[in-house]
């Protein structure tokens, strides 16, 4: 019965993007909460978006560049990510950040990749 099918494939895509609209709409939000904790830990202190911020280590565009695990691993492990990328931006990144709580660190990745 092609029908029945039919009917059960609509059901399925229904029940997906059901699924998928609050995470999509989630990811926006924690861009946004990932914004103020940018803010908060001072990371414009060294980095800068749009044009605001330290003069040099620019994040516009970073999330075209880098993968969600790669920004993560900059956050948690930024020694790590500096010696593996031979990374010469001054000053080097504290690894104070692997102390956040995870909410932040997720934010702050989301927020980084809605920088295309
Ligand atoms: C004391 C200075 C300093 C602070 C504070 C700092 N960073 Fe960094 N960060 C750097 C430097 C230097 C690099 C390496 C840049 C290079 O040489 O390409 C870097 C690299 C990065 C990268 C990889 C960029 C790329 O283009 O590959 C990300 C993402 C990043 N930082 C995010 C953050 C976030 C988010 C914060 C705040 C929680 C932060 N940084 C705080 C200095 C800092």
């Amino acid at each position: 019965m092609p029908n029945r099918l039919t009917k059960r494939t609509l059901a399925v895509a229904a029940a997906v993007s059901a699924l998928m609209l609050p995470s999509l709409a989630m990811a926006g939000q924690d861009a946004k909460r990932g914004q103020q904790v940018y803010t908060a830990q001072k990371c414009q202190g060294c980095h800068n978006i749009g044009g605001k911020g330290y003069k040099t280590n620019t994040l516009d565009g970073v999330g075209k560049k880098l993968s969600a695990a790669d920004i993560r691993a900059w956050i948690v492990t930024p020694k790590a990510m500096a010696t593996k990328t031979k990374a010469t931006g001054k000053p080097p990144m504290p690894d104070r950040y692997a102390k956040l709580p995870a909410a932040d660190i997720d934010a702050l990745v989301a927020y980084m990749q809605s920088l295309k």
